[in-house]
């Protein structure tokens, strides 16, 4: 587990912009200098803040321990846009890392991640991979233009010992269909330890009912909308959790815990419950 949040993780830390790496039309990989989130686990997220715009929570896709560390961006909002439009060499401030981290189980697992999802799970992978876990991975996207990290993917998932499976909505690449539709298939067949999941709310709560149904343990990245990113503001409340104290990885039974909202119900920035 990670150390608990010290008030140097708190202060924002004005930094530069090293790198921007173009995923697909619109997604891009900002990599950044700053040695504590460079060390960051995968799961963990920070606060990044690009001046005169605002601050957005982000997953961290890229630790390379010494000090660079990246963010894989979708431009949904004024700051997600602005990050988008960075250009190597531009300044933003960033805080964190915060939360608690994927908790590798060294077995058999299973991994799924939909769109910018798969950004904490290619680190995780790599882990589990590096201390000899068997490792599947379920790459999903609506469409072929769409998918994340295919090349890393493809070269990190070397079978028979590792899985790949690209899944699309459209059927564009790979299996055609849900993510989650994919899982249902995967698990008439094989047991797995654990199931790891990042990406869209709706597509966690699908696989986290087979789980269930199985009796294969969870570990879901949630997001709620963040204001401090610290336990401070009580903004990213879910049942009795904070997502960014308390998650953003939330176990079975927590998941239990929250069955009401999750996958149903978020909270906007004024408090108003909103579906997910
Ligand atoms: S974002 Fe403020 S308590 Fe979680």
């Amino acid at each position: 587990m990670v150390e608990h949040t010290t008030p140097l993780t708190n202060r924002t830390r004005v930094t530069t912009v090293r790198k921007i790496l173009s995923e697909s039309e619109t997604i891009r990989t900002i990599l950044i200098e700053d040695k504590q989130c460079s060390k960051a686990a995968p799961g963990q997220f920070a606060m990044l803040w690009v001046p005169g715009v605002g601050e957005s929570p982000m997953s961290l896709s890229i630790m390379d321990k010494q000090s660079l560390c990246g963010f894989t961006v979708k431009p949904l909002g004024p700051t997600s846009n602005a990050l988008c439009s960075l250009r190597e060499g531009d300044r933003v401030g960033i805080r964190g890392p915060y939360g608690n981290n994927f908790t590798p189980v060294y077995g058999s697992s299973l991994l799924i991640g939909g769109g910018t999802g798969l950004a904490p799970l290619i680190s995780l992978s790599q882990m589990l991979i590096e201390r000899g876990g068997h490792v599947t991975l379920i790459l999903a996207a609506k469409t072929r233009t769409e998918l994340l990290f295919l090349k890393e993917a493809e070269h990190l998932f070397q079978p028979p010992r590792h899985q790949l499976i690209v899944a699309t909505d459209d059927g564009s690449y790979g299996f055609k269909g849900f993510a989650s539709d994919c899982v249902a298939d995967l698990l008439k067949r094989e047991r797995y330890d654990m199931i790891y999941t990042c990406g869209p709310e709706k597509m966690m709560r699908k696989i986290f009912d087979l789980a269930e149904a199985k009796a294969i343990p969870v570990q879901a990245s949630l997001e709620r909308y963040m204001k401090c990113g610290f336990g401070l503001c009580g903004s990213c409340a879910i049942g009795p959790y904070l997502v960014c104290a308390d998650g953003p990885i939330f176990n079975s039974k927590q998941l239990r815990e929250v069955s009401k909202e999750f996958g149903a119900l978020r909270r906007d920035s004024s408090g108003r419950p909103i579906p997910v």
